[in-house]
């Protein structure tokens, strides 16, 4: 069997008349047919072949097979951002009177779909804090359980064994949000999960140009997922389409150097008088450590600090930030710095962000390519000058 790194740069759509070697791109709406006849026996699928990219697209189908087999999954859809896939994945699944049950350290939009806008149409979502309240909240509507692992920005971690044995036993699609940890570090299908989800735009996109989703998962449950989308039109382009099946061909590499110099940076930070703490799944000190080495192969990009002093010290210390963009993506080669209290997760009560750790002291840092001294000078400096 090939190795990941193989396929995902390997996994190529036919090549055209000209033999192109790199991918090239399908920017085309439609696909014309031969005839008449031709029309009618595609749209009856009695025949291969393209017709509409709402539909279906080459670009876009290369890409989509590479996250299936880098998720382990038996289908996927890509959207045209992670929030689209993610409200795809439960729309597409759900009616008016089902229950979610779902981690409640989530993204600022995945949390505004459960509590503004699912209950709109009936769907009503329950938050879980501690592992031993999952089994409890199940009731006779309960269809779906939703996580995050680890969670934006406070990398919460969620036992995915521990889930998809509970999914399984009590007939429940547990869906996976993995942004985080894009399928290089963790890939949930393995350990049961039936969904996972994916906001593109980060890790797998690795420079900042593209927004963009992918859901992959059990066939059955990706029917409904496409028929929804196909219907719906949250497609993405396939020009984003063509710039992240190139990402993939790095995305190992990356991924690697991101976790390196992701760890170094909160090895350093954690001696740092001017924190109150600091979060790393890979860090000894972290109360997840056990768990991320069971589910996850490196810690992450991603490390959350929590500065000394309040919102005042924290905007001081964005402020004094030289180096790092101050900005409110993530995953990128360049190290981005984000206060998710004011930004990301702003559209939260103050009494919502502190039930999940989101102090106006947090400072989420995406460690980025860059080299580690200088990533690390950045934010010391301006740890010292926020004082
Ligand atoms: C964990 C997670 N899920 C979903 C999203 C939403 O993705 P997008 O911005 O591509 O819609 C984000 C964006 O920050 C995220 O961090």
């Amino acid at each position: 069997m090939k190795k990941f790194e193989t396929d995902s740069i390997r996994i190529q759509t036919e090549k055209s008349q000209f033999r192109e070697h790199s991918t090239p791109i399908y920017l085309t709406s439609s696909f014309a047919f031969d005839n008449a006849e031709h029309g009618r026996a595609l749209f009856a699928e009695e025949v291969e072949g393209k017709t509409y990219s709402r539909l279906a697209n080459p670009t876009t189908d290369e890409f989509t097979a590479k996250m299936i087999m880098l998720e382990n999954g038996e289908d996927g859809y890509a959207f045209s951002s992670g929030m689209a896939a993610i409200f795809a994945s439960i729309a597409a699944l759900l009616k008016s009177g089902d229950h979610i049950l779902s981690s409640r350290a989530i993204f600022g939009s995945s949390y505004q779909i459960f509590t503004a806008l699912l209950p709109k149409w009936g769907i009503s979502t329950t938050f879980i804090d501690k592992e031993d309240e999952w089994e409890k909240n199940i009731t006779d509507n309960t269809k779906m359980i939703f996580i995050e692992t680890p969670s934006n920005p406070g990398l919460e971690l969620i036992d995915l064994e521990f889930l998809s044995n509970l999914s399984k036993k009590r007939n429940l699609i547990l869906n996976v949000d993995n942004t985080f940890a894009t399928p290089i570090l963790q890939q949930p299908i393995k350990f049961g999960a039936d969904l996972v989800s994916h906001s593109t735009t980060k890790f797998i996109d690795g420079q900042g140009r593209t927004l963009g989703g992918v859901v992959v998962g059990k066939k059955t449950l990706m029917e409904e997922v496409r028929l929804f989308a196909k219907q719906t039109g949250p497609t993405i382009s396939p020009f984003n389409s063509w710039v992240l099946t190139k990402s993939l061909e790095t995305l190992g590499l990356r991924m690697e150097k991101h976790c390196s110099n992701a760890l170094a940076l909160a090895e350093k930070l954690e001696k740092n008088i001017h924190l109150e703490k600091v979060k790393y799944p890979f860090l000894k000190s972290d109360a997840n450590y056990k768990l991320a080495k069971k589910q996850m192969n490196l810690g992450g990009g991603i490390v959350s600090i929590e500065v000394k002093g309040g919102l005042e010290r924290a905007n001081k210390f964005v402020d004094s930030i030289k180096l790092a963009t101050l900005t409110a993506n993530l995953g990128d080669t360049r190290t981005i710095v984000t206060h998710p209290a004011s930004t990301t997760h702003s559209k939260l009560t103050e009494e919502e962000r502190q039930q999940v750790g989101i102090t106006q002291g947090l400072i989420r840092i995406s460690v980025g390519l860059e080299s580690i001294e200088d990533i690390i000078y950045d934010i010391e400096q301006a740890l010292e000058n926020s004082k």
